[in-house]
């Protein structure tokens, strides 16, 4: 059992960065679900975290949370109590092993399968209120092109799809990318292949999804959604033991070949996304 979490309150003397220096909002979602959102989403955090960036990783799948469970953490503050009045997003926000902070949206909050114009405007406001005090906020969304996870995502300036090569899952993928090109307007999303079979299996994946996108999805300027790809996870049986002692894969086994694919993960997000840590 982990000890309760300690609350990162942002600190009230903080001055919060100019709006255009502060959080990069990525959020990390998919087409299909069980796919790997959550663990690319919290040993991402961590790998960025080492480098210096300040990360939240935000609990964005508010119906069917369960960030807290793959990271061991019993918050007594979680958005469902932020949204209903009950206590200060500050509170809510809290320390993570590996370095980042979270905010969790508690589990089981069925009552959120429906969107509704409140929980809209608190859910933007709990995001804008949050980024100047961070350089990267991950939304670790829910899969799927449900009006939460589509509103989630709109939060967001830049959008990282999570797939693994089965078919399923990348036809969902697809369906997913076409919904936000037409309905968001997105020019590009990017792109990881998680549990890939072999090395380059990734590139080639992204590469015969962007053929079919050229034929079938246009974008407002007429040109085709461009998909940028970040990189590839291997399959690794040290995910499913990470998870179910309920830790990173960063601090269990940094060693192993998930760990290093996003540490690489990482670096590319470093070099393209971020700012640099000083
Ligand atoms: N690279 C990998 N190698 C092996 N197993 C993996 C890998 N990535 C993910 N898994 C397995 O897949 C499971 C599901 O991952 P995760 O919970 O991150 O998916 P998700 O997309 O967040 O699911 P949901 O849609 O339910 O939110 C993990 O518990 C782990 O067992
Ligand atoms: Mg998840």
């Amino acid at each position: 059992m982990s000890d309760a979490p300690s609350t990162q309150p942002i600190p009230a003397d903080a001055s919060p960065a100019p709006a255009q220096t502060g959080a990069r909002i990525i959020a990390v979602t998919s087409g299909k679900g069980g796919v790997g959102k959550t663990f690319v989403s919290a040993n991402l955090a961590a790998a960025l975290a080492r480098r210096g960036q300040r990360v939240l990783v935000l609990d964005a799948d508010l119906g069917l949370a369960n960030l807290d469970v793959v990271l061991n953490l019993h918050p007594k503050v979680t958005l469902h109590d932020v949204f209903t009045g009950k206590a200060r997003l500050e509170e809510a926000v809290i320390a993570a092993p590996g370095g980042f902070s979270v905010v969790l949206a508690g589990s089981g909050m069925v009552e959120y399968s429906r969107l509704t114009p409140e929980v809209r405007s608190q859910f933007f406001h709990a995001v804008q209120k949050l980024a100047p005090y961070f350089d990267v906020i991950l939304l670790d969304t829910g899969a799927g092109i449900s009006e939460v996870v589509l509103f989630s995502i709109s939060l967001a300036s830049e959008v990282l799809i999570v797939a693994t090569p089965e078919p399923t899952s990348l036809t969902d993928a697809y369906a997913a990318i076409k919904v936000l090109a037409m309905q968001q307007k997105r020019q590009h999303v990017r792109m990881i292949v998680n549990q890939a079979a072999r090395p380059g299996d990734g590139r080639a994946i992204t590469g015969q999804l962007q053929q079919v996108l050229d034929r079938f999805v246009m974008t407002d300027s007429g040109r085709p959604l461009r998909l940028i790809h970040m990189g590839d996870i291997p399959a690794d049986p040290a995910v499913r033991e990470a998870v179910m002692r309920r830790q990173l894969l960063q601090l269990l086994n940094p060693g192993c070949p998930a760990a290093l694919a996003v540490a690489q993960l990482a670096n590319k997000f470093q070099e393209t996304l971020l700012r640099h840590a000083a």
